[in-house]
C-alpha cells in the first residue's frame, strides 16, 4: 500500500503523521507500506520510519547520475536519504510537466540502477476513455515506459494503474473496470516479458481509494495493492486501508 502525499505536509506535519501512523500499523508485518512525502521531508520521514515496515519513496527523480541539472534530484540522492521506492510519471507529472513514456523509461532504468523500486504510473484520461481508447493508451504506456527494460530490470518494477478521471475526484473505478484494465496491463506485460514475469508483476490501483472501497478493489485477482493520494494524508484512514 503506497501513499502519495503530493505537495502536502511540512516537515513538522510529516513527523506528527509518522508518530500517529506507526502505532496504527504496528501489527502489519505482512503488509508492505510505502509513504511518498515531498523531497525535502524524505530524510526525516525515513528516520521516523526506521525499524518499522514503513518504507519511504520519492515522488519523482531525474535520470542522470549527477550533473548540471538545476532543480533536479538523482536516484542515488534518493537512495542516500533512505528511500527504497520512487513514483515515476504520475499523471500529474504527465499533465503539468509534460512527462512522456520515453522519460518514464529513462527514469525507471536510473531508479533500478540505484536499487530503488520504481512505481511506474499509467492510466487514461477521461477523454481517452470516452473515445474508447483506454486499451490502446494503456498498451502504448506499458510498452513505452517499461517495455524496453531488460527482463531482470522488469522484475524489479511495480506498475500503478490510475485512471485520470478517478484521481482526486471521488469517482473510483468500479472493481470490475479496474480489474479489466489490470488484466489488460498484465497481458501486455506477458507479451513483452513472458507469462512468469507478468504473473509476478505487481499492479497497484490508484484513484479515490478509501477505507470504504479498498476491500472490494483488493478482492480482484489482478489488483495487488493501492496507490493512495487524498486518503493517505490522514493516518487513521491510511492505516485502515493498510489493514483492509
Ligand atoms: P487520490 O490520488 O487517491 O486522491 O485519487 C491518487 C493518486 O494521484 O496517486
Amino acid at each position: 500500500m503506497a501513499g502519495n502525499w503530493k505537495m502536502y505536509k511540512t516537515c513538522g506535519q510529516t513527523r506528527d503523521y509518522l508518530a500517529r501512523f506507526r502505532p496504527l500499523v504496528a501489527n502489519t508485518a505482512d503488509r508492505e507500506i510505502v509513504l511518498c512525502p515531498t523531497f525535502v521531508n524524505l530524510e526525516s520521514a525515513a528516520r521516523e520510519a526506521a525499524g518499522s515496515n514503513i518504507e519511504i519513496g520519492g515522488q519523482n527523480l531525474f535520470w542522470a547520475k549527477e550533473g548540471a541539472y538545476t532543480g533536479e534530484i538523482s536516484a542515488d540522492m534518493l537512495a542516500a536519504v533512505g528511500c527504497r521506492w520512487v513514483l515515476i510519471a504520475h499523471s500529474e507529472r504527465r499533465q503539468y510537466f509534460h512527462e512522456t513514456d520515453e522519460e518514464a523509461f529513462k527514469k525507471a532504468e536510473a531508479a533500478i540502477a540505484s536499487g530503488l523500486t520504481p512505481i511506474v504510473c499509467i492510466g487514461e484520461t477521461p477523454a481517452e476513455r470516452e473515445a474508447g481508447e483506454t486499451f490502446s493508451i494503456l498498451e502504448k504506456q506499458v510498452r513505452g515506459s517499461v517495455g524496453g527494460l531488460a527482463p531482470e530490470q522488469f522484475a524489479k518494477i511495480t506498475i500503478a494503474y490510475e485512471p485520470v478521471w478517478a484521481i482526486g475526484t471521488g469517482k473510483t473505478a468500479t472493481p470490475e473496470i479496474a480489474q479489466e484494465a489490470h488484466q489488460f496491463i498484465r497481458r501486455t506485460a506477458e507479451q513483452c516479458f513472458g507469462g512468469d514475469r507478468a504473473a509476478s508483476l505487481r499492479i497497484l490501483y490508484g484513484g479515490s481509494v478509501k477505507p470504504a472501497n479498498v476491500k472490494s478493489l483488493m478482492a480482484q485477482p489482478d489488483i495487488d495493492g493501492a496507490l493512495v493520494g487524498g486518503a493517505s494524508l490522514d493516518p487513521a484512514d491510511f492505516a485502515a486501508i493498510v489493514n483492509f
